[in-house]
């Protein structure tokens, strides 16, 4: 096997050779896509991450003894070809690179022979995600995979270059640390040296970047694994990558300016698209009386409308039981709607249910001027034409309207509108509408916890002019945080950090710490900040997330390398798995309810 590539040398990936190269001797190395024997003459698709080139043997180029090789190609062998470049004998291939040009082989050296695969290596493969995951090693060969993977990679680098350029310096942070529950659930591992004691997986780095900022490193980078035992869906993963930075001595304007000319590069660098600045900014207070969402979809409107006030006194129970109770009643106007099948609307009523509304009241405008609704006999006439005059309804509209407490009602809302624009192909995957979503609340009431949690973490600094009412009525202040959204995703999201320890020590109050549970959890940044901290913020992207948008696919499953499916395991290695008894003794844990031989627990 020593001997498998004595005397060859590649010297183009396949195709990267030009119609400049005709005439000339390449050494092309790859696996075979397919091989047509036309007898006398054989046609080779050659395959290597850079795309297809056609290889043709004959025996005049080749000898008998090159051709016999050639008749033994089959998909999947791993060939070195050399040959001379020449204009295609046949006709032109409009649909590749290289479709000008073929190799006329001159050389063949069989490097591996390869069994039938399970499934075919092609783009768009039709192939069952499970049967591409658990043979990844074939799947991570079909192009259009390859495409995205390098298009992560080009834009990991180009994230690197600008942020080298801008005084970022790049430093690790460990992936064994302190277990701080606050968010996700973490990753656990077991200590063998300390038996019964674990450490966590980071499910960040902001600990660390922010005892960084206070060493005095200033601005900080890092492409970063991050660890979250969380419920998976299309846009989240157990383990996944994010671009994680942190900035001293800047207040928001800073961070979201540099973060701002970092998007326009990566986006102009990877993708050849612009991104026109500055980015739109919004508050979170905009974002949900608009869009029902704290990561508005921007590239359709369809917008919510509040329509309380005029409903107030009506008729209809379902609308005034919610205005009572504290809550709102409002709608959206699905245009040209308004001949939508009954079936159809039935569909959506149940899809609103799933995000907890009690039921879902629509109002068709006929052409003739005339209504087709569910709720329109509660109303009066005047009441009907001021809702229709609010939602900006015209003959041919379909207005839909929820009545709850405001958190449902956006939810419901906000994602009916979503579901609307699916149905309608309203999502433009080549549009690219960034978002800043600003002032956040700082706190959200945890029915579950019977407590307020941190919206974003513990650390995030409350906006100046709400200091006072920490005290006074926490649930109203708003925080230094910002979320940059992409197309209705959140891609990134960061504050401005908490550096004056009588505030953290408020904040942790109010998150139900004691000084003690505080001082245990957190006292390494708290000590930290009392040597000597400079003010100082940041912000984290989801690569993964990133990179899904950029490369329009619909899940980051489709831009991570060895992913895992929604129960968290991998089908290729079958982790998680059992492990050794003894691996287990060694740290001194016992399965619980695990049953030993004789069938005892
Ligand atoms: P946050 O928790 O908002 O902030 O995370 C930052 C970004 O990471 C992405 N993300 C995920 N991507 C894939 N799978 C997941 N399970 C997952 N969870 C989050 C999202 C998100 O916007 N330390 C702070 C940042 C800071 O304050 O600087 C943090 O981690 O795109
Ligand atoms: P009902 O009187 O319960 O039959 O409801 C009449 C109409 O109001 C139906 O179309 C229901 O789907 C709708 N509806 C019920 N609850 C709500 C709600 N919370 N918000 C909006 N519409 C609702």
């Amino acid at each position: 096997m020593a001997e498998a590539m004595k005397g060859l040398k590649r010297t183009h990936r396949c195709a990267e050779v030009t119609k400049n190269e005709i005439g000339s001797e390449v050494t092309l190395m790859g696996w075979v896509q397919k091989s047509r024997n036309k007898g006398g003459i054989i046609f080779v698709d050659l395959r290597d991450r850079s795309g297809i080139m056609q290889i043709i043997f004959e025996e005049s180029d080749i000898k008998a003894e090159g051709f016999a090789k050639a008749e033994k190609l089959r998909s999947e062998f791993v060939i070195a070809v050399v040959g001379r470049v020449e204009a295609r004998s046949g006709a032109v291939n409009e649909n590749l690179a290289t479709g000008e040009i073929e190799i006329r082989a001159t050389e063949l050296r069989i490097l591996s022979e390869a069994q039938t695969p399970p499934f075919p290596i092609e783009e768009d493969s039709k192939t069952k995600e499970d049967i591409r995951l658990k043979y990844r090693y074939l799947d991570l060969r079909r192009p259009d995979i390859q495409r995205n993977l390098m298009l992560r990679s080009k834009v990991a680098t180009s994230v690197r270059n600008f942020l080298s350029e801008e005084g970022f310096m790049e430093v690790e942070t460990p992936m064994l640390i302190k277990s701080t529950p606050e968010g996700a659930r973490d990753y656990l591992v077991p200590s063998r040296v300390h038996p019964g004691n674990f450490y966590a997986l980071p499910q960040s780095p902001q600990l660390f970047k922010q005892l960084l900022m206070c060493s005095g490193y200033d601005r900080y980078f890092q492409i970063a694994k991050c660890f979250r035992d969380e419920d998976l869906r299309a846009d989240r993963q157990p383990e996944f990558t994010q671009i994680d930075m942190e900035l001293s001595f800047v207040d928001i304007d800073d961070v979201i300016d540099v973060n701002e000319r970092l998007l326009k590069k990566i986006f102009k660098d990877a993708i050849g698209i612009d991104v026109q600045l500055p980015i739109q900014r919004m508050t979170w207070q905009e974002a949900m009386d608009r869009f029902g969402s704290d990561k508005p979809d921007t590239r359709f409107g369809m917008e919510l409308k509040d329509i309380s006030d005029l409903v107030s006194g009506c008729g209809f129970g379902v609308f005034t039981g919610a205005l009572e109770n504290g809550g709102s009643v409002r709608g959206i106007n699905a245009n040209g709607q308004g001949d939508m099948p009954r079936k159809k609307i039935d569909a959506l009523v149940n899809f609103a249910k799933d995000f907890g509304a009690k039921g879902l009241a629509y109002l068709a405008i006929n052409e003739d001027g005339t209504y087709k609704s569910s709720f329109a006999k509660f109303m009066t006439e005047e009441e009907l034409a001021a809702i229709v005059e609010r939602m900006e309804g015209k003959p041919g509209d379909l207005l839909f309207f929820a009545a709850d407490k405001n958190s449902v009602v956006w939810d419901v809302l906000g994602n009916l509108r979503l579901e609307i624009a699916r149905n309608l192909e309203l999502l433009d995957k080549d549009k690219f509408n960034f978002l800043w979503v600003t002032e956040f609340p700082l706190l959200e009431w945890s029915e579950e916890q019977n407590r307020y949690v941190a919206m974003h973490h513990p650390f995030t600094m409350p906006m100046e002019e709400d200091l006072e009412k920490l005290e006074t009525a926490p649930g109203e202040v708003r925080a230094k945080a910002y979320d940059i959204v992409l197309n209705g995703t959140e891609i990134g999201g960061g504050s401005v950090r908490i550096f004056q320890s009588d505030i953290q020590s408020k904040m942790f109050e109010i998150l139900g710490f004691t000084p003690e549970e505080a001082e245990e959890r957190f006292g390494f940044l708290l000590n930290a900040f009392k040597y000597g901290v400079p003010p100082h913020a940041g912000l984290a992207y989801g690569f993964d997330r990133l990179i899904m948008l950029m490369a329009k696919v619909d899940s980051i499953r489709e831009v991570i390398a060895f992913p895992k499916v929604k129960d968290a395991s991998c089908l290729m290695t079958n982790a998680p798995d059992v492990v050794d008894e003894k691996q287990l003794e060694e740290l001194e844990i016992a399965i619980a309810g695990k049953k030993n031989e004789d069938g005892e627990e």
